[in-house]
C-alpha cells in the first residue's frame, strides 16, 4: 500500500481551507506542495506565506517540493513555514551534498527531486543522506500532464540501488499518476504517489484519495 501525497497545486486556491480539511479527513498520508519560481521551471506557484497559512490546518505531513533556483538560501525559511521533507531538484544543486545536509541539520527530512531526462544515477553516491527522491514522470511546472512511460524504468534502476545499498530511501514519484496507471508505478518500486488532477479534478477526490490508497 502506497502513501498518497494529493497536490495542493491543484486544489481550489478560492476555498483552500475546504481542500485542506478535506485532504485531513481523507486517507491521503501527506500535504505535496510545489513551490516555483519562473526561473528553474516557466510557472509560478505559490510560496511561504501560503504554506505557513495551509501549516495553521494541516494535520498530516508538509511535504514540499522546490522547484527553484538556490533552494539553499531558502531552507530555513521553509522550515519555519512549516515544512516537514524538503525536496531540491539535483538539477538545481551544483552541491548537493550540502543542501542535503543543510536541511537535516533544520531538522527536516531530505528529499531530492530529479527531472525525466537526468539518470537516477546522478544521486546513487548520496542516497544514504536522502529520505525521498521526488522522481518527476512529468516535466516539472504544471499540474495535469501526462506520465512519461519510461519513468518506470528509473523506478526499479533506483529500487534496486536502495535494496542494494540499505537506505531507507522512499521513491516518491510525481506528475501524471492516474487511477489507471497507480498498480505498475507501485509495482515498478514506488512508495509514495503525489497526485493533483486525479484527485481534485475527480468528482469525489476523497473518494478517489481512497481508491488510490487501496492499490
Ligand atoms: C509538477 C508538480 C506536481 C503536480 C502533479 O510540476 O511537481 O506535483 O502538481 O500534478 P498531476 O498529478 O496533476 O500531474
Ligand atoms: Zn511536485
Amino acid at each position: 500500500m502506497a502513501l498518497i501525497a494529493p497536490s495542493v497545486l491543484s486544489a481550489n486556491f478560492l476555498q483552500l481551507s475546504n481542500d485542506i480539511k478535506m485532504i485531513n479527513e481523507s486517507q491521503a498520508d501527506w500535504f505535496h506542495l510545489d513551490v516555483m519560481d519562473g526561473r528553474f521551471v516557466p510557472n509560478i506557484s505559490f510560496g511561504l506565506p501560503v504554506i505557513a497559512a495551509i501549516k495553521k490546518e494541516a494535520k498530516k505531513v508538509m511535504d514540499v517540493h522546490l522547484m527553484i533556483e538556490e533552494p539553499g538560501k531558502y531552507a530555513e525559511e521553509f522550515k519555519n513555514a512549516g515544512a516537514d521533507i524538503l525536496s531540491v531538484h539535483i538539477e538545481a544543486c551544483p552541491h548537493l551534498h550540502r543542501n542535503l545536509q543543510q536541511i537535516k541539520s533544520l531538522g527536516m527530512k531530505t528529499g531530492v527531486a530529479i527531472n525525466p531526462h537526468t539518470p537516477v544515477q546522478q544521486m546513487f553516491d548520496v542516497l544514504h543522506d536522502v529520505d525521498v527522491v521526488c522522481m518527476m514522470s512529468v516535466n516539472p511546472g504544471f499540474g495535469g500532464q501526462k506520465f512519461i512511460e519510461y519513468t518506470l524504468e528509473k523506478i526499479k534502476q533506483l529500487k534496486a540501488e536502495i535494496i542494494r545499498r540499505g537506505t531507507n530511501t522512499l521513491i516518491e514519484i510525481d506528475g501524471g499518476v492516474t487511477l489507471a496507471n497507480a498498480k505498475q508505478i507501485i509495482d515498478a518500486g514506488a512508495d509514495v504517489l503525489v497526485a493533483g488532477n486525479t484527485v481534485f479534478g475527480s468528482e469525489n477526490p476523497m473518494e478517489t484519495i481512497a481508491a488510490l490508497k487501496k492499490i
